[in-house]
């Protein structure tokens, strides 16, 4: 697939099976974030791989997460149901904006440095023909999941990519480019 069709065709996709991407998706995909748009180069970047049994885990550490983001403990149908959701997709990439202290660059311009890369990945991913949805949520700003993956305290999650197979195939939507695009007179 040509860059600007992998472009001007990405979607994301929520059925996702096994398998996840091969090694060298995987090495493809990471390679393309660490393209992303980055101010005095300063590499704001950590992506943490979750795959197979590490998804348990993973799962278990979202309900302690999420318990800890509102407050209050969950129910256990609840925590059933949220400790599987990282079994959705073969392969999870969490994207973290790793902050660094600069006089130029403000931590803003970092976070969205981190977001440029997770936009990446998904093209990466898409271009190769693996499906991938980004998601989040409320747990990711707790310290209870910023300890869970050893991240650090100027860590910021900015999103978990999951990764696979594509079970279906979606269509795009409608965007029209004059719809958002428009001329500043500079007047
Ligand atoms: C920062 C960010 C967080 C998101 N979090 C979720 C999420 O938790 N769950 C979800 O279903 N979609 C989430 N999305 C949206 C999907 O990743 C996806 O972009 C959206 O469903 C639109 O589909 P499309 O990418 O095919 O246009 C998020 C997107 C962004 C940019």
């Amino acid at each position: 697939m040509d860059a600007l069709t992998a472009l001007h065709t990405r979607n994301s996709i929520n059925l996702l099976s096994e398998p996840g991407p091969s090694e060298s998706q995987l090495e493809n995909i990471v390679k393309a974030g660490l393209r992303a748009c980055d101010h005095r180069s300063l590499t704001p970047w950590k992506f943490l791989l979750i795959e197979g049994s590490a998804r348990n885990k993973f799962g278990k550490l979202m309900v302690k997460a999420k318990e800890a983001a509102d407050k209050r403990p969950i129910s256990p149908e609840l925590a059933a149901k949220l400790e599987t959701k990282p079994l959705r997709a073969p392969t999870i990439l969490v994207v973290v904006a790793s902050i660094k202290e600069h006089e130029k660059v403000p931590e803003i311009e970092q976070v969205l440095s981190a977001g440029a890369a997770a936009q990446m990945m998904m093209t990466a991913a898409h271009a190769q023909g693996v499906g991938a949805i980004w998601r989040s949520g409320s747990m990711m700003f707790t310290p209870e999941m910023h300890q869970g993956l050893s991240l650090s305290e100027t860590d910021q999650i900015v999103g978990f990519i999951y990764l696979g197979t594509p079970k279906v195939a979606k269509s795009l939507p409608a965007h029209k480019v004059a719809d958002f695009l428009e001329r500043w007179p500079g007047e």
